[in-house]
């Protein structure tokens, strides 16, 4: 089938620093690329441990990063737990949350012998190459941030924090301490990844090596392919707004939710986004679950209405990601097995971390 990849141009945070359209390819755009040299590039992405991923987050990104890893990209997944108190005062329920990322992502296909799954807490050299960093950047700078901006607006907290404030350069610490040139994301990531580059800019100017080459690559955005997954209430599907269907979810949770899914009164079921965004979506993700394309699986359901089509969705749901909740059940059989993968992974990203740190006061001149 043909999902629509989407490419866009954010606007760039550093008028000396455009964004080249170049440097925000669809996973499609990419592809050609990537499949030339599969070792010249090294991926890094992450999802916060606040809640279980979603359906939306497999179409959106966890499938694509198990394509990459196929392609033989190396993959760094981090889980910023200890960012997590960047927009509520305690983090709720961290160890359990972690340890549910790490079952997704063993059940979607993420290889741990190829892939290096870490927490941000148990990694301190990123938060040593904060320091530098947030030299680079200006506060003028990181208030005109329009995701933190969007983050400010949603935040519980009464008062904005300066971690909130400098969010986007700890994420610039994430990424480029293991020098990774791609960084797969959603569309509203883009402008925190425009810090990134900006900070890779600024630092290799300003420290370059004596031969003259540089530290850091400037990493370049790889959009999510899938077009967004709305949740059941219509709304953007969100892991803290109760509109989301788990990756892990039973057959029958999984009914359940989808049968509260919000449709309309109209019993011939189409595909058209804009007039019918909450029938649509229902048509939406039982193609993408069956791979086929949204116009054929609205023709096929004609006038059956919403409860046919709740059918339809939630056979192809429940059969589509079958295998995959099996396996995340044996996984989480063992939860030894995690934390040694945890484990692993953390000891490989501080080696890498450490390196760099080396690196990085080596160039600025301190012994
Ligand atoms: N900010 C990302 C989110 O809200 C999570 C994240 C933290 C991240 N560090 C990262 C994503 C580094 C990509 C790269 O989902």
């Amino acid at each position: 089938m043909t999902t629509t990849t989407t490419t866009a141009v954010a606007d760039p945070v550093d008028p000396a620093d455009p964004a080249d359209p170049a440097d925000l390819a669809g996973f499609d755009a990419l592809d050609e690329s990537v499949r030339a040299d599969p070792a010249a590039h090294r991926v890094l992405t992450g999802d916060r441990p606040t809640g279980p991923l979603h359906l939306g987050h497999y179409f959106g990104s966890l499938r694509n990063r198990v394509r990459l890893q196929r392609l033989g990209v190396e993959m760094f997944l981090v889980i910023p737990d200890y960012q997590v108190i960047t927009d509520r005062d305690v983090a709720d329920r961290l160890a359990e949350h972690t340890e549910n990322l790490v079952l997704d992502y063993l059940a979607t296909g993420i290889d741990p012998d190829r892939a290096t799954i870490f927490t941000h807490s148990a990694v301190p050299a990123l938060n040593q190459l904060l320091l530098p960093f947030l030299s680079l950047v200006s506060v003028a700078e990181l208030h005109r941030n329009p995701t933190v901006k969007d983050e400010i607006a949603h935040s519980s907290q009464a008062a904005v924090n300066g971690l909130m404030l400098t969010y986007p350069v700890h994420q610039a610490a994430d990424i480029l301490f293991c020098k990774a040139d791609l960084v797969p994301v959603g569309k509203d990531q883009l402008p925190h990844l425009e810090v990134t580059r900006t900070v890779a800019r600024r630092f290799n100017e300003r420290y370059p090596h004596p031969d003259g080459t540089t530290v850091f690559p400037r990493p370049r955005a790889l959009l999510d392919a899938a077009p967004l997954l709305l949740g059941t209430d219509g709304g953007k599907m969100s892991k803290s707004r109760g509109n989301s269907i788990p990756l892990g979810a039973d057959e029958d949770t999984t009914a359940r939710l989808l049968k509260g899914a919000k449709t309309d009164t109209d019993r011939r079921i189409t595909y058209d986004p804009a007039a019918r965004p909450e029938v649509s979506n229902l048509v939406l993700l039982a193609a993408l679950c069956q791979d086929r394309v949204p116009e054929e699986v609205a023709e096929e359901i004609g006038d059956g209405g919403a409860a046919a089509l709740k059918r339809t969705v939630t056979e192809a749901v429940n059969e589509h990601f079958r295998p995959i909740r099996a396996r995340r059940a044996e996984l989480a059989a063992d939860r030894g097995h995690l934390r040694d993968v945890l484990r692993a992974g953390n000891e490989r990203a501080n080696a890498i971390a450490d390196a760099t740190l080396t690196e990085v006061r080596e160039v600025m001149g301190s012994l």
